[in-house]
């Protein structure tokens, strides 16, 4: 099994992904409310690339059972009924529901790595339910990090090596890229507290500016929830 890590969805074009078994991660906050929203009982999340392809999705589907959610600048885009906190995807809110998602960075990459033959979501919050599948699957892996505005994000990167170092305990002879080695390693050392690093991160600081302190601590929780999301015609679904 080889495993690589995308840093940033710079790294590579939408076609770079056909054919492969990709994990997208964007702990803070798109892979973890979607996470959320699943296992409180939403029927689907439908990530977009825009806003205006989200009002477009949203616009061709029943009213009522349709939700609009997602952020621009960590806050509620104005006309949507949910922002992009995880805490606002309760089970009175989502069970049942279609959710269009828009989002800076995660949705953005979900939609990229399209073309992936599994597409599947992970978050700290399922960790070792996408590590389990993966290597039931027992395939080459893409683990794409969403980032920050095209660049490089701490809290993805030790997500990334977490789901290696769980991988890792059962195909101690995956070969890893330089990509997934830098991953492994900076979970290695800087790991242990994920709230600590959540909280010390960029786009942790700018949450935190904004008041929403709780979402760093429900994104820092490990394996809240045992399920698999996974990408396919455009929506995504818990994987059975
Ligand atoms: C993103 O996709 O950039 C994030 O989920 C932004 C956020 O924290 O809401």
């Amino acid at each position: 099994m080889k495993i690589n890590v995308l840093l940033s969805p710079v790294f590579a074009d939408e076609l770079y992904y056909s054919g492969k078994v990709t994990a997208v991660i964007d702990v803070l906050r798109a892979t973890t409310t979607i996470c959320t929203a699943l296992a409180n009982g939403a029927k689907e999340v439908i990530p977009v690339a825009s806003v205006e392809s989200a009002v477009k999705v949203s616009g061709g589907m029943f009213g009522g059972l349709t939700l609009l959610g997602g952020e621009r600048n960590t806050k509620k885009i104005e006309g949507f009924a949910l922002g992009n906190s995880p805490l606002e995807y309760t089970q009175e809110v989502v069970q049942g529901k279609s959710i269009v998602l828009y989002t800076t960075n995660g949705s953005k990459a979900i939609v990229k790595a399209k073309f992936s033959s599994k597409l599947f979501i992970l978050s700290f919050n399922n960790l070792n339910a996408v590590a389990e599948k993966l290597l039931s699957l027992d395939k080459d892996i893409e683990i794409l990090c969403s980032g920050r505005n095209n660049g490089f994000s701490l809290e993805d990167t030790i997500c990334a090596g977490k789901l290696i170092t769980e991988i890792m305990k059962v195909k101690e002879d995956a070969e890893l890229s330089d990509g997934a080695k830098i991953s492994y390693n900076i979970n290695k050392t800087l790991g242990k507290n994920l709230h600590k690093v959540l909280m010390e991160s960029d786009h942790g600081k700018i949450l935190s500016a904004n008041g929403f302190d709780e979402d760093l601590n429900y994104c820092s929780k490990l394996n809240t929830y045992d399920i698999v999301p996974l990408y396919s015609s455009n929506v995504i679904k818990i994987s059975h």
